[in-house]
């Protein structure tokens, strides 16, 4: 499962760039910097932006070679991330750890994503905050047309706003809709796509 990734890692450059999604660079600066959990944080450039900008920063993924490249973005940005290689099945955080959860592009396996959700919200403390972008269901015809748009080919691992709502539904909704995008993030989110937008937080 964490082949992939990691062959993906092991190419040169950053397979989504260095720099932060722009949804979350546009929504992480309007809270005050805390501790910020980043799964699936890859190679790194959204947690390396969180710590940037004054947050203490925990991020995992399955791939050591994401995070290789992660702490090597982090030194060049003079900066420093608490990255852990492990799948979400198996990580554990004390309940109410965090003040933010960030997740961009977090594409999980369809059994598991609704659990992951809700194991996810137990680490963060009531008042907290959560940013989230991903592919939507209505994403596979912009891939279709352009594979260089990546996510995922299986529609179960895409996201609704149904969904969200009802992983999220203790959360008051800050911002949640369904997006065309057009990304420029590195070499393998290239051209138009569908996202599910959604900041959050936990009542
Ligand atoms: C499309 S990449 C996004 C990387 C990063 N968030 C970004 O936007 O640059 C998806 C990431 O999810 C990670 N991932 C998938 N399933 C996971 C799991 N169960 N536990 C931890 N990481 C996982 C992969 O290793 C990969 O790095």
């Amino acid at each position: 499962m964490n082949q992939k990734w990691d062959d993906r890692y092991k190419e040169q450059g950053f397979a989504y760039g260095k720099d932060p999604n722009v949804f979350f660079k546009e929504w992480l600066p309007k809270f005050n910097p805390g501790s910020i959990v980043m799964p699936a944080d890859g190679e790194g450039r959204n947690g390396v932006f969180a710590a940037q900008s004054g947050w203490k920063v925990t991020s995992f993924d399955l791939s050591i070679e994401g995070k290789s490249k992660a702490l090597h973005l982090a030194k060049e940005s003079n900066v420093t991330l608490d990255y852990i290689v492990g799948n979400l099945n198996e990580l554990q955080f004390e309940k109410e750890t965090f003040d933010a959860i960030g997740m961009i592009y977090a594409h999980f396996l369809a059994e598991h994503k609704s659990s992951f959700h809700k194991k996810l919200d137990t680490f963060l403390k009531p008042g907290g905050i959560i940013i989230f972008e991903a592919f939507s269901k209505s994403h596979l015809p912009y891939k279709k047309a352009n594979p260089k748009v990546g996510g995922p080919r299986d529609i179960n691992e895409l996201y609704s706003k149904e969904e969200i709502t009802e992983d999220f539904k203790n959360y008051e909704v800050l911002h949640l809709e369904e997006e065309e995008i057009l990304l420029n993030e590195g070499k393998y989110h290239i051209g138009k796509g569908a996202v599910i937008r959604f900041v959050g937080r936990k009542q």
